[in-house]
C-alpha cells in the first residue's frame, strides 16, 4: 500500500471509531510502545535506502581519485586486496556480483589475475550490523550527548546515529572534500539537519570538538590515509584534547594495535581504561564475529 492510501485508510479507521473511544484511542498511538518494532524496522529499511543512494553516485570500489594516497598504500599491500565498502555492498550484494563475473573473491598466486587463493578485502565503513551493535550494544543511551565520527567519509556511523540513538548532536569530520559533499546530499535528502553536522576539515584542527565530545569514534581512520609520521601527530592531538573524563572512545582496531608501529609517546594506562564488550549478542549463524571483535571501546580517565 503507497503512503496516500495508507493515510487515507487510518482516517477512515479513525472515522469508524465511536466519539467516546476516540480519546482513549489517539491516547494510546501517541503512547503506545506496540509501534516500536515498525520504526525500527523502517530505519533498517532508510539506511539501506542511504546505501543505495550512495552506490548510484559511486563506483564499485568506493574509492574517489581523490584518494591517492589511500590508493597507493592498498596497491601496495604484500598480498592482492580490493576495497568493498561494507556499507554499500552486503555478502549478498558481493556474491551477486561474483557470480555475473563482475568481482572475484580469489586472485592467482603466480600472475596476480582473480583466479584461485582467497582475495583480502579491506573495508572503509563500519558494516549495518558493526553499526547497529556500537549504537545498540556498546555504548549506552546518549540523550543529550555529543558524538564525533574522525573521518567520517560516506557519513554511515553519524546516518545510523540519527536512526539509532537519541545523541544530540553527531558531528562527522572528514579531510576529503568529494566525501563531505555526498554526506551533506544524504544529511540534506533525509533531513538529517536537526542533528547531524559534517565538517570539512583535517581533524587536527578540530580540538574544542573534540574536548566537547561526549563519544569519539575511530573507524581505522589513518592508517591508509596517513603516512607514518601524520599519523603518529594525529594520534597524539587526539590524546591531547580527548581529554574529558568519561568520555567514551570506540576504536577500530584496538588502540594498543592502531599505535603499534608508530613512533607515539602515548601513554595509555594514564589516558583510557578498556570496558570490556560482550560481542555474544547475536546468536545467527552467517554473523562476522571477527569483524565485532575487532570494536574496542575506551573510557577516558
Ligand atoms: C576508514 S574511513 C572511516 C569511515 C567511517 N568513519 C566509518 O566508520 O564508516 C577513514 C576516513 O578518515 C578520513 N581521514 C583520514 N585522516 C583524517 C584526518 N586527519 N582528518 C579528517 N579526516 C581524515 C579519510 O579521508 C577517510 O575517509
Amino acid at each position: 500500500m503507497d503512503l496516500s492510501s495508507a493515510q487515507r485508510s487510518v482516517l477512515e479507521l479513525l472515522g469508524a471509531v465511536s466519539s467516546e473511544d476516540l480519546p482513549a484511542l489517539l491516547d494510546w498511538m501517541r503512547t503506545t510502545r506496540d509501534f516500536d518494532e515498525f520504526i525500527h524496522n523502517n530505519n533498517d529499511i532508510i539506511l539501506k535506502n542511504i546505501a543505495e543512494d550512495l552506490r548510484n553516485c559511486l563506483p564499485l570500489e568506493t574509492m574517489l581519485p581523490s584518494e591517492q594516497i589511500a590508493i597507493q598504500k592498498i596497491k601496495q599491500h604484500p598480498e592482492p586486496v580490493i576495497h568493498i565498502d561494507a556499507f554499500l555492498y552486503d555478502d549478498d550484494f558481493i556474491d551477486y556480483l561474483c557470480d555475473n563475473g563482475k568481482m572475484s573473491r580469489n586472485y592467482c598466486m603466480v600472475c596476480g589475475s582473480h583466479q584461485t587463493t582467497p582475495l583480502g578485502f579491506i573495508s572503509h565503513s563500519f558494516s549495518p550490523l558493526e553499526l547497529k551493535f556500537i549504537y545498540q550494544h556498546v555504548l549506552p543511551d546518549l540523550s543529550g550527548k555529543v558524538l564525533v565520527d574522525v573521518g567520517s567519509r560516506l557519513g554511515p556511523v553519524l546516518f545510523a546515529g540519527y536512526l539509532y540513538s537519541s545523541a544530540l548532536q553527531l558531528h562527522g569530520v572528514e579531510m576529503n572534500q568529494d566525501f563531505c559533499q555526498l554526506q551533506e546530499m544524504i544529511i540534506a535528502k533525509y533531513k538529517f539537519t536537526d542533528r547531524i553536522k559534517v565538517h570539512h576539515a583535517n581533524i587536527c584542527t578540530q580540538a574544542s570538538l573534540l574536548q566537547n565530545a561526549d563519544v569519539v569514534i575511530m573507524n581505522n581512520v589513518f592508517e591508509y590515509f596517513l603516512d607514518r609520521s601524520e599519523q603518529a601527530r594525529a594520534w597524539e592531538y587526539i590524546s591531547h584534547n580527548v581529554k574529558k573524563k568519561g568520555t567514551l572512545l570506540v576504536t577500530v582496531p584496538s588502540l594498543k594495535e592502531s599505535l603499534s608501529n608508530l613512533q607515539v609517546a602515548i601513554p595509555l594506562n594514564e589516558w583510557v581504561e578498556e570496558v570490556q564488550l560482550n560481542y555474544d549478542v547475536y546468536t545467527e549463524k552467517d554473523i562476522d564475529r571477527e569483524a565485532l571483535e575487532q570494536i574496542h571501546l575506551y573510557k577516558i580517565l
